[in-house]
């Protein structure tokens, strides 16, 4: 089939994600054919850096030959058992997963960061009730997260333009603020503790949070909140979740992201990098007080009552094994650290145009905060947001934005290399951002606003 046919059969029967299909034609989403490394490659001889690592997942790189090969050996030997059986993948890499975290706890698999947090709500909740604290149902989760698609998920999910149109949506879920560092969103620890007061701690299950809030604007907290957090959480018998689906696996420069300060989750959801998208899988990993809480007589009702077919796929947790073997042998979270502070070094060069009002991050996720300018920070459209992320594509490199979030913070620039970026790939990066900044925003003394 020649590159039109596909196209023209692209766009008479697929459905895309976060696209609008009225005009597609005009501009169809780029047909990639293969990647390796940092790029992708369409038919036509079109190279792409991918700044984004695809959704922020592919850690490792594209193109491992090594992951291939474990996949098809796993596929012939063992394609499908489901987790209520077991096998060696799966054994292996929860026993991995519990070693690098360092502190004992379960680890129950899925296929989506989604489903590991809509498992992760569902045990919370029949913790705290199985401890005797029934009427804790509640979820709270903060203002410009993101944990998924899935109706439990988006009900956690602070950005109103992912609900719009879904709603009403699964009762119980409730928000507070989140750090906000260049904005100054107020004393946020104190808020979480004025929401559960608020709420009432006894109808309170748990708290979700993204360690740094990563599509809603990489918003890095304070050091001091995290910490923070958790002391309010054990405080009031709030479970806290940290949904580390992005920041897991190297990302932020440490293995883990909430490793940088030095707290534990009572549960964790993984995803992405877990398998650096080679293969779709998740986990949603359990201290051992909350899955003790599970035991009891057969039948009564005490175990965890949720399946997912493909959870725990032995191909899936066969690749993970490797993939994290990939990133442990190639010291990739040490680079992910060292290469995202060059990059942000580099990144500084941005900070003299007049559009560029915040520069943030932490290792390989790093955001860009436009702004109309420097003093009134009014946030610049999502529309010039798209023409400066276009302008880059044609530059030869894929970086992403805040897409559809809160409406009016949607005006950050997102970069997550994969973690093997190396020092001209970073410059590359850099200089096509550049180019677009000035290409597309006017740098005169009137730049263009949301009006
Ligand atoms: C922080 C976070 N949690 C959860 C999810 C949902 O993961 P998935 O798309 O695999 O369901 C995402 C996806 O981007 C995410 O960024």
């Amino acid at each position: 089939m020649d590159d039109r046919e596909l196209i023209d059969l692209d766009l008479a029967c697929l459905w895309h994600p976060m696209l609008q299909h009225r005009g597609l034609a005009a501009t169809p989403p780029r047909r990639i054919e293969r990647a390796s490394g940092s790029f992708l490659y369409d038919a036509n001889g079109g190279r792409w850096l991918d700044g984004v690592s695809g959704l922020w997942c592919v850690n490792v790189g594209h193109g491992r030959e090594e992951l291939a090969d474990v996949a098809r050996e796993q596929m012939a030997r063992l394609a499908y058992v489901p987790m209520t059986l077991s096998h060696e993948p799966a054994i292996r890499l929860a026993s991995k997963l519990v070693e690098m975290l360092g502190y004992p706890g379960r680890v129950y698999f899925s296929n989506s960061g989604s489903e590991a947090n809509e498992a992760a709500f569902k045990i919370a909740r029949q913790y705290q009730a199985q401890i005797g604290k029934a009427g804790r149902f509640k979820i709270v989760a903060r203002n410009r997260g993101y944990h998924g698609a899935t109706m439990g998920a988006l009900s956690a999910t602070g950005q109103a333009e992912r609900r719009f149109g879904y709603e009403p949506l699964v009762p119980g879920f409730v928000f507070t603020e989140a750090p906000d560092p260049y904005r100054e969103v107020g004393d946020c620890e104190d808020a979480l503790e004025k929401t559960i007061l608020r709420e009432g701690p006894d109808t309170v299950a748990a708290f979700i949070m993204e360690p740094i809030i990563a599509g809603g604007g990489v918003l890095v907290p304070p050091d001091d909140y995290l910490p923070g957090v958790r002391e309010i959480c054990d405080r009031y018998g709030v479970l806290l979740i940290l949904d580390e689906v992005v920041t897991g696996f190297g990302r932020t420069g440490r293995m883990f992201g909430h490793q940088h300060w030095g707290v534990t989750p009572d549960l964790m959801t993984l995803a992405k990098g877990i398998a650096s998208g080679y293969m779709p899988l998740a986990a949603t990993v359990a201290k051992s007080k909350v899955f003790d809480a599970f035991q009891g007589a057969t039948g009564d009702l005490r175990h965890f009552r949720h399946i997912n077919t493909y959870g725990g796929h032995p191909v899936a947790t066969a690749v993970a094994l490797r993939n994290i073997e990939i990133i442990e042998r190639e010291g990739l979270v040490a680079r992910a650290a060292e290469m995202g502070r060059a990059l942000m070094a580099k990144l500084q060069h941005l900070a003299r145009h007049p559009n560029v009002g915040d520069i943030r991050g932490k290792g390989l996720l790093i955001g860009i905060e436009l702004v109309a300018d420097g003093e009134s920070r009014q946030p610049l459209a999502p529309a010039l947001l798209g023409a400066v992320v276009a302008s880059c594509a044609r530059h030869g490199v894929i970086i992403g934005r805040t897409t559809n979030a809160t409406p009016d913070r949607s005006n950050v620039l997102i970069l997550a290399p994969p973690l093997t970026l190396g020092n001209e790939e970073a410059d590359l990066l850099v200089s096509a951002i550049e180019a677009a900044l000035f290409e597309e925003l006017s740098t005169d003394d009137s730049p263009r606003t949301t009006g």
